[in-house]
């Protein structure tokens, strides 16, 4: 039911320079595979197949990356270096790509809003590749969530509980919970001050979209950081009707910071290279 998977990467990823300056953050690996391919696998698990990647300057790499190498496969052939490919021709023969550009940084809503060509009108997965989930011997993130959606057939946004020091570097949720691990969502606030922040369930890049997201980002005022935040579309959408907060089951690594980029080589390297 869920068919495509929206990928903001436009991002600048200052805090990886200068291994960011020419090339795209989300490509840089996690021992042998680059963010994005773990996010895509991670899709395609949730039933999503449609890849939706918005890109910008200098991002190229990434649909190079989801592309056949006619000349490296060529070398390759035969030897024993080909298996090493197996994983990415996997993901190539059973997704489809399309990508646009995002020319202005204006925040996640705006990126978000953008993807709208790619998506049109139906419910979306997203994926912030920064993010790596891994659910070892279970369901991927965006697998358990798709689940859910079969039966709220509202928005679901992931979270987890962080120190209460570090709220102030995600959207936070509060409201009532239905069960243990899910939560209807009353308030939302895009990285608040540790005083204001409702709750400390911080939440992580993984998004179940429904459609008319897309005109309440195009309402939304520039929020935190005079940017478009979509915690504050899905605000408005909670508002209106409803929408879940998910406990998600499974190891988050912020990849976008340098120790959580560690921890996920290491753990990734112990569990699944190994
Ligand atoms: C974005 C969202 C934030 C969310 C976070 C998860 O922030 O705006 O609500 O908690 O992703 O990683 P960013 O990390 O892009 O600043």
């Amino acid at each position: 039911m869920l068919k495509k998977c929206l990928f903001p990467a436009a991002g600048y990823g200052t805090r990886f320079l200068p291994a960011t300056k020419s090339m795209p953050k989300e490509m840089m690996p996690i021992v042998s595979k680059p963010l994005i391919e773990y996010g895509v696998e991670e899709a395609l698990q949730a039933g999503m197949s449609d890849i939706c990647i918005v890109t910008g300057r200098g991002k190229r790499s990434l649909e190079d990356h989801f592309d056949v190498n006619y000349e490296l496969e060529h070398q390759i052939s035969g030897t024993d270096k080909e298996n090493l490919l197996s994983d990415i021709r996997s993901v190539i023969d059973q997704c489809s790509f399309s990508y646009t550009r995002q020319r202005e940084m204006k925040g996640l809503g705006h990126a978000v809003l953008t993807g709208q060509t790619l998506i049109g009108d139906q419910p979306f997965g997203m994926v912030l590749a920064d993010d790596l989930c891994i659910n070892l011997g279970g369901p991927g993130v965006l697998a358990q969530m798709a689940q859910l959606y079969k039966q709220f057939r509202c928005s679901i946004v992931a979270v987890q509980e962080v120190p209460e020091d570090e709220v102030h570097k995600y959207g936070v949720i509060s409201g009532q919970y239905i069960s243990e691990d899910l939560i209807r969502v009353e308030n939302m606030v895009e990285k608040p001050a540790k005083e204001d922040a409702p709750s400390n369930l911080a939440i992580i890049g993984r998004y179940i979209l429904t459609p008319d997201i897309f005109d309440l980002i195009h309402d939304t005022q520039p929020g935190k950081g005079g940017e478009i935040q979509i915690t504050d579309a899905l605000m408005a959408q909670a508002q209106r009707g409803c929408v879940m907060a998910y406990k998600f089951k499974g190891e988050r690594f912020d990849c976008g910071s340098i120790e959580g980029f560690i921890e996920a080589t290491n753990y990734c390297y112990d569990n699944l290279y190994t």
